[in-house]
């Protein structure tokens, strides 16, 4: 049963304390809501692993740039209270921007090299904007272990880098991607999608999983596999690709030759909407 759902930071710590008292462990999934099947699965994650889990939602000023989609990001609090009540996370710790950030931050986390390509590219300081509030969320919460999705595997790199690099004492645990029936990676953003361009969408995945076969049939040039995975995507509908490219897992770096494993990502835009996926060879 869900104990508490709570917007201020001295009223998470307390709910906090109480799991400690009682010598449970604390799992962090840190959310921006509007919550589907891709965030509980992060939250079944946790409970199998025996903690006590605590859901932060918080649409992050931080990290949406100038002209994306801060303002009318989904939100959808009442339906994800009851998600969480129905999947047993203990606490849901849900601040508003004046809790978070009373006054602007002069600190910044910079986690250098592995945001400078793919997604870090085409959103400046979008990453900066990540590390500060999950950073900021950790030591608020002092998880034990943080659960994020595959999904945004560029995202789970630097959360996992900085926690190492800044010595902080949480397992960072990253779980495989949730789909929709027709291999669509599951995204708040989704529901942006009209009926037609949601139809569209689940090329994505089968482009990627033409990189797969590719890979499997012997391919090993970046160039070609990347090439036919846009050539697949173009094909298929209006799309602009920001990029599609094969790198390395851990360094984000782009390879020539890919040896597994590889991370090979997308990123394309549908109308105003921005979709990512990947797979790893
Ligand atoms: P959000 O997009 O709400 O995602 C929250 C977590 O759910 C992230 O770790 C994300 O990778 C994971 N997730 C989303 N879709 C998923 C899917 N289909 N399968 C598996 N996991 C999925 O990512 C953010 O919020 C924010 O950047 C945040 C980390 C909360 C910082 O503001």
């Amino acid at each position: 049963m869900l104990v508490e759902s709570e917007g201020t930071i001295a009223g998470i710590r307390r709910c906090v304390s109480g799991i400690r008292a009682e010598g449970g462990a604390v799992g962090l999934v840190p959310t921006m809501g509007a919550l589907h099947e891709g965030h509980l699965s992060l939250v079944r994650a946790a409970r199998q692993r025996g903690d006590e889990v605590v859901v932060s939602i918080f649409v992050n000023p931080a990290q949406f740039g100038p002209g994306e989609d801060f303002e009318r990001y989904p939100r959808s609090l009442e339906a994800d209270l009851e998600l969480c009540r129905r999947n047993d996370v203990f606490a849901i710790f849900t601040p508003d921007v004046r809790e978070m950030y009373p006054v602007a931050s002069l600190t910044r986390i910079h986690v250098a090299g592995l945001t400078e390509g793919l997604c870090g590219a085409h959103r400046p300081g979008h990453f900066d904007g990540v590390a500060l509030v999950v950073g900021k969320l950790f030591n608020i919460v002092q998880p034990d272990r943080a659960y994020f999705g595959q999904k945004d595997a560029q995202q789970a790199a630097v959360v996992k880098r900085m926690v190492a690099d800044l010595n902080w004492p949480i397992e960072i645990v990253v779980c495989p991607t949730v789909r929709e029936a027709d291999g669509l990676a599951m995204s708040s953003r989704n529901r942006y999608l009209s009926p037609q361009e949601r139809e569209q969408a689940a090329v994505i995945y089968r482009a990627l999983l033409r990189a797969r076969q590719m890979f499997a049939a012997g391919e090993r040039e970046a160039q070609a596999i990347t090439a036919a995975v846009a050539q697949i995507i173009r094909d298929s509908g209006p799309w602009t690709i920001d990029y599609v490219a094969a790198v390395d897992p851990d360094s984000m770096r782009p390879m020539t030759q890919v040896s597994s494993p590889a991370l090979v990502a997308a990123a394309v835009r549908i109308g105003h909407t921005r979709l990512i996926d990947n797979l790893i060879l």
